[in-house]
């Protein structure tokens, strides 16, 4: 059965708006029916949009915990918005806990950050007092780590090269603290290429060394001058944190390329060109193999 195309949600230029800080990108909350919105300004010539909506499926197909997505306009153009998961608690990001941890550890930086180690996330994810998301405590009965390195396997299948440490966190209400949901996976899914180079890359059978070529944020050791593959960074904290790998890697092995089509074509034609559709589902199906087998030595 064919689904009909995403909504679009257009923003009202009368809205309110606040100006978020984090992150590189023009962005600003906007408040609905008493809900928080996140407006993502889509950069011209990418496909952050639909990048943003699918990898947000994605996470859907997988279980895991992720912020709801749509696609969205305003009067600058096209973006998509994000729902608030906060819902009055504290987001504390990744870079903060690590600081917390090692009072050396260079949280003001973005990029190039070795100390941005799996040991190290893991380490400060596997805190017994940390929940993971109520949703998945139920549904998967997994810890928080387990969780996250769900995480880490969408990055992997969606070939999500920004998971630093602003993209990650905690959420804090009152005394009790769990894993925040997954989000920011705009950087996707070949979301910046153009299409003449996807139609090479499809034709030429490229897409499978674009795939080994994704970067993750995260380092082996934070003596490494180049961060992991998204693929290596599934396979070293999965190796750190018991009875993730084999759950994760069923979770990965059971996404059908139908499911995938069936999200795929119901981003509105306007948005996403033939070759983007093609290019991001070959390379999802590419991941999802990688991901089925035994690593090399990573
Ligand atoms: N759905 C959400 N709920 C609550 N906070 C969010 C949500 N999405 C993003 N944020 C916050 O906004 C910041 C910027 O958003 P992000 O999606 O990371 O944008 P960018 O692509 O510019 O990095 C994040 O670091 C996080 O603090
Ligand atoms: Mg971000």
């Amino acid at each position: 059965m064919k689904l009909p195309p995403f909504d679009i949600v257009s923003v009202d230029p009368s809205a309110e708006r606040e100006h978020e800080q984090m992150g590189s990108k023009p962005k600003y909350w906007f408040r609905v029916d008493g809900k928080m919105w996140l407006f993502k300004r889509c950069r011209p010539g990418t496909g952050e949009d639909w990048a943003e909506k699918l990898a947000a499926e994605v996470a859907a197909l997988l279980g895991l915990p992720h912020a709801r997505v749509e696609l969205a306009e305003d009067e600058g153009g096209r973006g998509s918005v994000c729902l608030d998961f906060a819902g009055g608690g504290d987001l504390i990001h990744g870079n903060e806990l690590l600081w917390q941890m090692d009072s050396g550890y260079p949280r003001e930086k973005i990029w190039r950050v070795s100390a941005h180690t799996v040991e190290n996330v893991v380490h400060v994810l596997s805190s017994p007092s940390l929940e993971a998301p109520a949703s998945t405590v139920q549904q998967l009965g997994m810890t928080a780590a387990q969780v996250f390195v769900g995480y880490l396997a969408l990055d992997a299948l969606i070939g999500n090269g920004d998971r630093h440490h602003e993209n990650w966190g905690l959420l804090r209400f009152g005394d009790r603290v769990a894993l925040a949901p997954t989000y920011d996976h705009a950087s996707s899914l070949g979301r910046e290429l153009r299409d003449e180079k996807r139609r090479a890359s499809l034709v030429g059978h490229r897409v499978t060394s674009y795939a080994q070529r994704a970067r993750s944020a995260l380092y082996g050791s934070s003596s490494d001058s180049r961060p992991l593959s998204t693929h290596a960074a599934f396979w070293q904290a999965s190796a750190r944190v018991e009875g993730s790998r084999a759950a994760w890697v069923a979770r990965v092995a059971g996404i059908t390329p139908h499911a995938l089509d069936q999200i795929i074509q119901r981003i509105p034609s306007g948005r996403i060109s033939q070759e983007g559709r093609q290019f991001a589902r070959r390379l999802m199906l590419e991941n999802q193999s990688m991901l089925c087998k035994e690593p090399a030595a990573s």
